[in-house]
């Protein structure tokens, strides 16, 4: 039972003491109970709460956010949640082109609503048919590619089987291609580096839109602000970190995008809690701090230095098949046998799970991975004790 945080710490009822690298499912962005975002939202609090009017925070969390993103994302709705943002995405891509198709990749997570769960994979099981028009082709996860190549001499398959599906099953209204520029749940997968903009010319191709869904990625965690800004996503999903612990979510696109009908109706686009002052104050914080602290920066390099420290600390032995991140998002694939790339079965993966927060590492499990998802605020010394602990269970599984 956790009973208050700090920074990148938890400490339980019993008086224990853990470093959080869950982080509430890649949530903790700045820190657990950042002074700064504590007093923000105690006096908004004071002030005032219900609401989606004009406010000094909403005015701070757009102007925070636009300073941070691709000047061409320069308009922001915001929402409660990722699932709800994503929705909105896609309601907005069927604004924008008329068009109604969603193209998405196998092993994505985009939440649990109706038509982000088609965009989903594997989390359909007894749910029943699907919303039509979404497709679904591999991502590029080159240590599991569905295709059996190998990157680069595949010449990056998976999107031509993209290409040839939606030639094959499209109506020809394509909408929007979702994708994760860092795929989450199925473990940190770092696509190879011409992936996205492989994708980019695709969603071209068929005059769609391009959703970047950085819920988990966006402002900072991977390294830059949006992990997907060098391909220029017409439209960028944000939620977890940008409200650090406050449930808030957005979508950023340019206001050509955003003017489109029936999308740009207020009764369209808007939620009841969109825009309310106790989430614009977060982020609003958030973003702030992400800024003047250059926090994508620092975890550029500190995500380089630890995925170093845990390559270097741990092989790909035993257990361990594959580590691999971007900035504070990394991911450490368990194997049964590292030749065959047998997942772990799920009772060891808990196993593991256990034995680490018993040595004081909180992890989250996710793809038959510890995903590691650490404050970007973390210190060094935090990140290396991360890696020993780490490293001395896995080096010693038997
Ligand atoms: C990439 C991505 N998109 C969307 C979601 C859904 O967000 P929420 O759980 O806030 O609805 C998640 C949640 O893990 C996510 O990782």
């Amino acid at each position: 039972m956790v009973e208050r945080a700090d920074d990148a710490r938890l400490y339980d009822s019993d008086g224990r003491e853990y470093l959080d690298l869950m982080g509430g499912a890649g949530v903790n962005l700045i820190g657990h109970s950042h002074p700064d975002y504590l007093d923000a939202l105690r006096r908004q609090l004071d002030a005032w709460m219900i609401g989606a009017h004009a406010s000094a925070a909403r005015l701070e969390a757009l102007r925070g956010l636009t300073a941070l993103l691709p000047s061409e994302l320069d308009r922001v709705q915001f929402y409660s949640g990722g699932a709800e943002a994503v929705e909105a995405a896609i309601r907005l891509a069927k604004s924008a082109t008329g068009k109604f198709e969603v193209l998405s990749f196998w092993r994505g997570f985009h939440g649990r609503t109706a038509g982000a769960l088609a965009a989903t994979g594997g989390a359909r099981a007894g749910l029943g048919p699907a919303l039509t028009g979404v497709h679904s082709t591999p991502y590029a996860n080159c240590y599991r590619c569905p295709l059996k190549t190998t990157y680069p001499a595949c010449g990056l398959a998976c999107v031509d089987l993209a290409r040839e599906a939606l030639r094959e099953q499209s109506s020809g209204s394509l909408a929007a291609i979702l994708v994760e520029p860092v795929q989450g749940r199925s473990g940190n997968v770092v696509p190879p580096p011409d992936y996205l903009p492989a994708l980019r010319e695709l969603a071209n191709e068929h005059d769609a839109l391009l959703i970047a869904d950085e819920s988990m990625t966006g402002l900072g965690r991977t390294g830059t602000i949006l992990a997907s800004e060098q391909v220029k996503p017409d439209i960028a999903v944000l939620g977890k970190g940008m409200g650090n612990g406050y449930p808030v979510s957005a979508i950023a696109a340019s206001s050509a995008v955003m003017k489109t009908g029936p999308f740009s109706a207020p009764s369209a686009s808007s939620s009841s809690y969109g825009g309310f002052p106790l989430a614009c104050a977060a982020v609003a914080v958030v973003a702030r701090i992400v800024g003047e602290q250059q926090l994508a920066d620092r975890t550029r390099v500190a995500g380089a230095e630890f995925l170093a420290l845990l390559r270097e600390l741990i092989p790909e032995q035993g257990i361990v098949g594959q580590i691999r991140g971007l900035g504070l998002a990394v991911g450490i694939e368990l194997v049964a046998d590292t030749r065959t790339r047998t997942p772990l079965g799920k009772k060891e993966l808990r196993a593991v799970f256990a034995r680490l927060l018993g040595e004081g590492v909180l992890v989250m499990i996710g793809g038959g991975s510890l995903r590691l998802y650490p404050p970007l605020t973390i210190d060094n010394a935090d990140l290396t004790k991360a890696a020993q602990v780490i490293a001395s269970v896995l080096n010693t599984w038997t």
